[in-house]
């Protein structure tokens, strides 16, 4: 069960040299069944702590262990072979300092093949991500909204818009600056994007950013309309699996209180077929 380093597979740095270039195309994954299917298309496959609201019905990230990650990056690697895998760390995992994000992200690569972590934050965790870079751990930035502190932030607000922007982009630049391979950015306006996007060596991918981004990512019950409870503007449907899903339980439903399931193909004679 490894997600790493095997020939035809996507790296860290093969990701960094396609700054500028095709853009990235990023979604989350939780299963091994979703990592299979997200692996044919996409160049970086993200185990996001989004998982505790997906699939889990938390009302936040705040809730996610390291042992949830975990138990998604196995299920996630056993379905890749050639995306890049990047592991979420979860809140409170790596906010004390570089020497805790270390053992920590050293755990959850060791513990599920993943190449590399996603952490959250700007500035304030440019000396964790270059201690983590230093050390043999590739590192991908996440600036902007950070989910994780949406309570310091009041809400899942777009960040950056006005004289904020400069705070944004100096949170990217540090990170990116402290050697990220890749930055997410999340929730800001359009033109703040574009402008990080230049600045940058590294790509951005956006979510809710721009489309001059160098790649875009979205979670993937979001896109396939398999998780309702609210839906960011940032996000195009491409499906509509949810009610796909209400319609069959329905129709299953149906059909058993009326006894048409199941159906003489679906049950056994008493003697085999000859
Ligand atoms: O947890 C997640 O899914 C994420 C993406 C939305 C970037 O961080």
């Amino acid at each position: 069960m490894s997600a790493t380093a095997e020939p035809g597979r996507l790296t860290p740095p093969d990701v960094r040299a396609r700054k500028g270039g095709e853009p990235l195309v990023v979604l989350t994954a939780y299963t091994t069944p979703m990592a299979r299917l997200v692996d044919r298309h996409c160049d970086i496959v993200l185990v996001g702590d989004s998982v505790g609201m997906v699939l889990h019905g938390l009302p936040s990230t705040l809730g996610v262990t390291m042992e949830m990650m975990i138990l998604h990056g196995q299920a996630v690697a056993r379905g890749l072979s050639r995306a890049l895998m990047v592991i979420d760390m979860p809140f409170a995992s790596y906010e004390e300092g570089p020497a805790q994000a270390f053992r920590n992200a050293a755990r959850l690569m060791a513990e599920t093949g993943a190449a590399a972590v996603k952490l959250e934050g700007g500035v304030h965790m440019a000396e964790t991500v270059a201690y983590l870079a230093a050390r043999g751990i590739p590192v991908m930035g996440h600036v902007g909204l950070t989910p994780q502190a949406v309570n310091q932030l009041g809400g899942y607000r777009v960040q950056g818009r006005g004289a904020d922007g400069d705070r944004i982009r100096g949170d990217a630049a540090a990170v990116a600056g402290a050697g990220a391979f890749a930055v997410v950015l999340e929730k800001v306006p359009d033109a703040l994007a574009r402008a990080i996007s230049r600045d940058l060596a590294v790509p951005v991918i956006g979510i809710g950013a721009s489309a001059d981004c160098d790649g875009q990512v979205l979670v993937v019950d979001d896109m396939l309309g398999m998780f309702t409870d609210f839906r960011p503007r940032f996000v195009r449907r491409y499906a509509e699996l949810g009610a796909e899903a209400d319609q069959a339980i329905a129709a299953y439903a149906a059909d058993v209180r009326a006894r048409r399931f199941p159906a003489p193909e679906h049950v056994f004679a008493t003697e085999p077929r000859q």
